[in-house]
């Protein structure tokens, strides 16, 4: 499956499948067409079964550099309302399967915001994490205001998104953005190997607890944990 701006190879290791954002020149810029694209990769390697868990990753210069700022310069309130790019970041939330962001350099904007939509993150220490876009006059609009809320809390987020300017991997990994800091030769093959070791769990298992956990991030204590535990018999259903 080889496509322009998203190189996939569906068996990088067994069970394990690695999307390779293609714009290097636009530092992975998030265009719409991009962003398709990824979608569309994601769903075929969500419903197929020799795939376990995925891989998502850039390059070492720039993960992304968030939304591709020259396609949305001329467009009006009505035309972005139109295109409705974020129903495309809606279907990339609801994946059943564990998606595990390998990210190094530019992660910013949209860039930062897809890696918030992943499930586990592992950075590269040239990693930096930020919301820039109120330097840009507009605002995040793909989570960055929310997730990232609830993600790393009220005043950093604010930091964030109101100063826009850029945090380390090392602050990053403080303040809960990502799970581990490797150097930049290795940021690929740790999320590998961590996407093999997944790849090992059961299916059903990774589907419902993957789902458990997401539940937890909009939904109060009583009903997530209603959740979780109607997703524990269930599992006593299966093999
Ligand atoms: N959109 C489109 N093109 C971009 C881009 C973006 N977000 N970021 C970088 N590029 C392009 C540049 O235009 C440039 O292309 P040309 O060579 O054709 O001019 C190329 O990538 C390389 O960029 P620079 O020459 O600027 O590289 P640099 O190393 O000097 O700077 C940078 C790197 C600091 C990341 C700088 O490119 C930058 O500030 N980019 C914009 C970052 C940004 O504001 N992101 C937020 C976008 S809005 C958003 O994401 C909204 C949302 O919530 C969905």
């Amino acid at each position: 499956m080889k496509n322009e701006l998203v190189v996939v190879e569906p068996q990088i290791r067994p069970g394990v499948a690695l999307l390779r954002l293609n714009r290097p020149k636009e530092l992975n810029a998030l265009n719409w067409q991009l962003m398709a694209e990824l979608r569309d990769a994601l769903k075929v390697l969500d419903q197929d079964d020799s795939v376990k868990t995925m891989v998502l990753t850039g390059n070492d210069r720039a993960f992304a550099a968030g939304a591709d700022i020259h396609q949305m310069a001329d467009k009006s309130a009505m035309d972005l309302l139109l295109i409705d790019q974020f129903s495309t970041w809606e279907q990339i939330r609801r994946l059943k399967k564990p998606l595990i962001a390998a990210v190094s350099g530019f992660v910013l904007g949209g860039g930062n915001e897809l890696v918030m939509h992943c499930d586990l993150v592992i950075a590269s220490e040239t990693a930096r994490f930020g919301q820039p876009e109120l330097l840009l006059g507009i605002m995040p609009g793909a989570g960055g205001t929310q997730r990232l809320t609830r993600q790393i809390g009220k005043v950093r987020a604010m930091e964030m998104v109101l100063t826009g300017q850029a945090i380390s991997a090392k602050d990053a990994l403080a303040w809960g953005l990502v799970n581990r800091v490797v150097p930049v030769e290795c940021y690929l093959d740790e999320a590998l190997r961590l996407a093999s070791d997944i790849a090992q769990r059961a299916p059903l298992d990774l589907r419902l607890a993957k789902e458990s956990v997401l539940k937890s991030q909009d939904s109060s204590l009583s009903e997530g944990l209603a959740f979780e535990r109607k997703n524990f018999y269930l599992l006593f259903a299966s093999n």
